[in-house]
């Protein structure tokens, strides 16, 4: 059997991870500023992670939800703490589009409402209702196409106002940050109008923190720097630190019912396990405090050179958006440099590393990158 082929791959294997590096076959070293797409929170083979998994391992992996799992009770009080929103109540998935899916799920079934509002440039996955909020017709199957959806553009309060008023909403939602979109950090102005709406129109906040919360910001999730709450937090890919976990942090308001929401993996103990390590040492270490640090200084650096067009982003998750020139710059880095970052269209290079990432580390990657650009000017000049 071969594989369906639908990744554009790197000709790189990776067998072995420590921290924020990770190293190939040949025992070549990478540095990894994308952390497989911002899912590497507290860096590869954490010993605490490890030992954690581990333990569970020999105890018991799996069984479903028919029976008591105290560990979901500790992850969620654990959660609940870590990210200020202890009143809240966790249901818990297998990935970030499953989160999306149960989100919107939940809020039609609480206002029994129909349309919900996505905004251009969003993704929320691949799965029916995640897709189809996605603004993206190249992944969306016809069988995914919906009139319940509503794109409004980014960042317009008026197309916004008249959107509530010409369709019963169920629920509005939107990334704190814009990832795959290229990391268009979404204003607090606006989030402050979508709750207020939201309270208006009895429709629910969804805050889709699945990239850009879990601490990546500096704050658990980056929809809280407009000082206002979602009704529902969705998230996955930081949670497991690559295990598969993902879960949605919903308001006391909404009321659960048996049956309403349900899921075989969901929950099972080795993926608590994984979820609490990553917690714990988020906890321990003060990683929001070092990805707050770090990031605001990569930050500023990155504002340094001429050669960028505009630096985007919070804490680590930053986006460097560059001239078409520069078009090469992620492969050079790669190839040239052994550092992995991720990318946007048409060409903004994404940072997404651990949270504990060293000021070391980012200046190593500094270093890489005036020299990526510094030769595509001799290039181009040439
Ligand atoms: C903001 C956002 N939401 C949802 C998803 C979907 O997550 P998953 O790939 O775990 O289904 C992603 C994945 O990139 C994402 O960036």
């Amino acid at each position: 059997m071969k594989l369906f082929d639908v990744y554009p791959i790197n000709p790189i294997n990776i067998v072995k991870g420590v921290g924020s590096l990770v190293y190939d076959d040949k025992g070549q070293e990478y540095l990894d500023l994308y952390g497989g797409h911002a899912v590497i929170s507290i860096g590869h083979t954490h010993p605490h992670y490890v030992k954690r998994l581990e333990d569970q391992l020999h105890q018991i992996g799996f069984y479903s939800n028919s029976v008591e799992i105290p560990l979901q009770k500790q992850l969620a009080e654990k959660l609940g703490h870590v990210s200020g929103k202890e009143d809240y109540q966790l249901f818990l998935c297998n990935s970030g589009a499953e989160a999306n899916e149960n989100a919107l799920k939940l809020a039609s079934f609480y206002n029994s409402k129909k349309k919900v509002i996505a905004f251009t440039g969003a993704f929320h996955g691949r799965t029916s209702l995640a897709v189809a909020v996605t603004d993206n017709p190249k992944i969306v199957a016809p069988v995914n196409e919906t009139d319940n959806v509503i794109f409004v553009p980014w960042n317009d309060e008026a197309a916004l106002e008249e959107a509530f008023e010409n369709n019963d909403i169920s629920s509005v939602i939107i990334e704190g940050i814009q990832g795959v979109g290229g990391i268009h950090v979404a204003p607090e102005s606006f989030l402050q109008k979508i709750r207020s709406l939201c309270n208006t129109y009895k429709a629910v906040f969804i805050a889709d923190a699945v990239q850009c919360g879990y601490g990546r910001t500096g704050k658990f999730y980056s929809h809280d720097f407009a000082g206002v709450n979602a009704d529902i937090y969705t998230m996955a890919k930081g949670m497991g630190n690559g295990f598969p976990i993902g879960a949605i942090s919903i308001s006391p308001k909404i009321q659960a019912a048996y049956g309403m929401l349900g899921t075989t993996f969901g929950g099972n103990h080795l993926a608590c396990a994984a979820g609490l390590a990553v917690l714990e040492v988020m906890e321990q270490d003060n990683l929001m405090q070092n990805a707050a640090t770090v990031g605001a200084y990569l930050i500023d650096e990155l504002k340094k050179f001429k050669q960028v067009n505009e630096v985007r982003g919070r804490g680590l998750m930053i986006g460097i958006d560059l001239p078409a020139e520069f078009a090469h710059a992620k492969k050079d880095l790669l190839f040239k440099h052994h550092i992995f970052t991720g990318e946007s269209k048409p060409n903004v290079i994404r940072l997404l590393p651990a949270l504990n990432l060293t000021k070391a580390y980012a200046d190593r990657f500094l270093e890489a990158f005036n020299t990526v650009l510094s030769s595509a000017t001799v290039l181009s000049n040439s």
